[in-house]
């Protein structure tokens, strides 16, 4: 068979030591993180109706019209592998009782979307993220806000910043769409032919073009936010007030637009300088959902893991930091001393004592050199010797002084 049926699909990844150590660190802070703001854990399933996610994402978002992973079980059910966990958590949400009204969750795991791989795209890749179920309320925004950037510096995360910006209310869309239009009709002519399409059919995603042209015109358009009502603008001054009182510094960003179309009010996303043309660690904002006969509203994030990975590995933060090592390593000479110290190891295991030992017979030499590699702070010998004196030699790796002991000074040594 060729070697490469050994990998898995493109865009997929193994995630295996050292570096699940660094997945292990960043989840295990996130559950303490939330467990302080008082989120509860969520796992839903992996698969969902298509139109969940259709119904949610919108019809025409790229996500849905060209990444999910779609499929027709036996029954003929159109499902689709979860491209983000918004979708499944509101839906959780809808089902529930009244206690779920101002549910707080947060949920970690894989999306897939279908997307041309490159550094930083992946087609699996994981999210840790949170949703806060409640009537709009800018506060509530902030404070997701906040929680956000606890979150950063519980990992140890330097150099993040905050992109801010509101889309309005849908009532707002119609003007805001207008007001945009009438901006750069004068210079229709200056923008790519895809793009002058683009003025016709979703004028509001000329803001985040890529394109030099667009861009330039752009640069001249009033921000989106002189053409939305008198309220909308006040909620995008509270959450920033809030945010102020907080002592949390955001940038005003008119230009990001989010590609979702759940989206109200407050939108935003965490870039990090240390990744490329990929450089979103996070994205979120608020939402309103029609699920079924009920409307939810609420606001959340969801931080990509891989590049939150990538963004540390820039800070100088990597795996290698957080490999556990076993506190002792046995070393045995002998059938005799290989016996007693398998049950020695039993007992130190159930102790909480992590341990390692060889359980072949194996020269000292390489049994003490697998002792070195492991990063054994402690090691113990024992041989026929040790076995009749009723003794261990209990080496110290760090300084390689060693000394004799007995049971009780061992365990306390340990
Ligand atoms: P999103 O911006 O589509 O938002 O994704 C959030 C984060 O997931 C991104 O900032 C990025 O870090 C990561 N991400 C997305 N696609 C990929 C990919 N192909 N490869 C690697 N990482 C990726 C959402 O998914 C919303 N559900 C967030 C949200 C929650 N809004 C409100 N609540």
């Amino acid at each position: 068979m060729a070697s490469t049926s050994l990998q898995p699909i493109q865009g997929m990844s193994d995630i295996s030591p050292p570096d699940v150590y660094l997945w292990q660190m960043i989840e295990e802070r996130a559950r303490e993180v939330f467990a302080r703001y008082r989120f509860q854990e969520i796992r839903t399933p992996l698969l969902e109706k298509t139109e969940l996610f259709t119904h949610s994402l919108g019809d025409t978002t790229d996500v849905v019209t060209k990444e999910m992973y779609s499929l027709q079980d036996r029954g003929g059910r159109n499902l689709s592998l979860r491209p983000e966990g918004t979708a499944s958590a509101v839906r959780y949400i809808a089902a529930g009782a009244e206690e779920t009204a101002n549910a707080r969750v947060f949920y970690m795991g894989p999306m897939f979307r279908c997307e041309r791989p490159q550094a930083g795209r992946k087609r699996q890749f994981h999210q840790i993220g949170i949703e806060a179920v409640g009537a709009p309320n800018p506060r509530a925004d902030a404070e997701v806000i906040a929680l956000q950037l606890h979150l950063l510096s519980a990992w140890g995360l330097e150099g993040a910043k905050i992109r801010l910006n509101t889309i309005g209310l849908p009532e707002d869309r119609a003007a805001v769409v207008d007001g945009l239009r009438e901006a750069i009709r004068p210079r229709l002519s200056e923008l790519p032919e895809d793009a002058q399409q683009r003025f016709e059919t979703n004028v509001l995603r000329l803001l985040d073009s890529k394109d030099e042209a667009v861009q330039k015109v752009i640069a001249d358009v009033p921000p989106v936010i002189e053409f939305m009502s008198a309220d909308s603008r006040a909620y995008l001054d509270t959450v920033v007030e809030t945010l102020r009182s907080l002592e949390i510094d955001v940038e005003i960003d008119p230009s990001l637009v989010r590609g979702l179309d759940y989206y109200v009010h407050t939108v935003w996303e965490v870039v990090h300088g240390g990744l490329g043309a990929q450089n979103a660690i996070s994205g979120g904002g608020r939402y309103r959902i029609q699920i079924g006969s009920k409307t939810i509203d609420g606001v959340g994030f969801a931080m990509g893991v891989e590049r939150m990975i990538a963004a540390l590995g820039s800070n100088g933060i990597t795996a290698e930091q957080f490999a556990p090592k076993p506190a002792v390593f046995i070393v045995s000479l002998g059938e005799a001393a290989l016996k007693e110290n398998m049950l020695l190891a039993q007992m130190l295991r159930y102790r909480g004592i992590s341990c390692e030992m060889d359980l072949g017979d194996r020269k000292v030499k390489a049994q003490m050199k697998r002792a070195d590699k492991a990063g054994a702070a402690q090691v113990i010998i024992r041989g026929d010797t040790e076995l009749e004196k009723g003794i261990f030699v209990l080496k110290n790796m760090a300084d390689g002084t060693q000394r004799e002991v007995e049971l009780p000074e061992l365990m306390e040594l340990l």
